[in-house]
């Protein structure tokens, strides 16, 4: 089975590389300097000459604050782009899975958000990943739309690296304590899109597509998580840090973050068998490949 992958260095689709391999899939990666999203109209031509059994749109404009000030470049690569995929993936009649996020919702439900639930992004990222989500859903039916949320991996940016690295030099730090939401490991969402990529090539059944909720099991907040990173580095070898909680308003960026980014996946796990890892057993791993790699 031969997959197409958006994106070269992120998180996920060197995830998907590192799993598809192991599994005896094909992954292509396409992205910069060959491809660039922000033009989309250079997706058609590697495309069809690919021509894939699958398509799985990962990369993506994922600078928060950054967008607020490039919102045109934003909206091409976040929201265009996945659009151009998706009419493509409805003309060589594959299946088109695409990640999206819980930026897409307020932040201000009590509870963990459904996929019924009404999205109203409050930041420019949040805005282009659902038109995004829009836009693959007005070109094809033939899809499967993932929304995850604060992902990490030893790959890449992400907060577990930048906590490792601060924490090199300081002993306390100040984290966010009043945002809520789900650690989901990049490892395990690759493991997730490949289960459901390999199905939907074979079975056209449409209670497998559509919009499903995709993070790590738990919840949590990023004091909390960072807490978490401290002490499984300490158990590691390095030395403590202290983790004070403080306020989103303590810490203001320029992109409004929700409060509440908790999502559901009992649909997923309910179609397709897929639950995630606790996101502490996931930490401990990426843990140990992040401190056995740089010690
Ligand atoms: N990171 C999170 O916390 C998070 C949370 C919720 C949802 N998501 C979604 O999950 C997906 C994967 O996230 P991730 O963390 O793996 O992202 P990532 O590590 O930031 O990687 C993004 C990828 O997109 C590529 N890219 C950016 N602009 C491009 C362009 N103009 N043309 C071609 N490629 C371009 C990047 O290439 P370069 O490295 O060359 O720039 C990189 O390979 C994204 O769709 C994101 O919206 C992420």
């Amino acid at each position: 089975m031969r997959i197409l992958v958006t994106g070269k260095e992120g998180q996920v689709d060197t995830s998907l590389q590192t799993l598809g391999e192991k599994l005896g899939l094909e992954i292509i990666r396409i992205g910069l300097p060959e491809i660039d999203l922000s033009k989309p109209e250079t997706l058609e031509a590697p495309i069809r000459e690919i021509r894939p059994d699958a398509i799985i749109s990962s990369a993506a404009y994922t600078a928060v604050d950054k967008a607020e000030t490039e919102a045109e470049l934003a909206q091409a690569i976040n929201g265009d782009a996945p659009g151009m995929l998706a009419r493509l993936a409805a003309e060589l009649d594959i299946p088109i899975l695409h990640l999206s996020t819980d930026y897409v919702f307020a932040g201000d439900k009590d509870g963990t958000y459904d996929e019924t639930d009404i999205p109203a992004p409050v930041s420019i990222y949040g805005k282009t990943k659902l038109s995004g989500e829009d836009q693959i859903r007005a070109a094809t039916d033939n899809h499967v739309i993932l929304r995850t949320a604060w992902v990490y991996s030893p790959y890449g940016n992400n907060f577990v690296k930048t906590m490792l690295r601060l924490g090199e030099t300081r002993d306390e730090l100040n984290v966010v304590a009043d945002q809520h939401g789900c650690p989901t490991y990049a490892p395990e969402i690759a493991r997730a899109l490949l289960t459901v990529a390999q199905q939907v090539v074979i079975d056209r059944d449409p209670t497998l597509r559509g919009t499903f909720h995709l993070t790590g099991r738990g919840e949590t907040t990023w004091a909390e998580f960072a807490e978490a990173i401290f002490t499984g580095a300490a158990a590691r070898g390095r030395t403590p840090v202290r983790v004070n909680p403080i306020t989103t308003s303590d810490y203001p960026t320029p992109a409004k973050r929700p409060a509440n980014s908790r999502l559901n996946g009992d649909k997923l796990d309910d179609t397709y068998g897929l639950r995630l890892d606790p996101w502490r057993k996931s930490l401990d791993e990426c843990l140990d490949q992040l401190i056995t790699k740089t010690r």
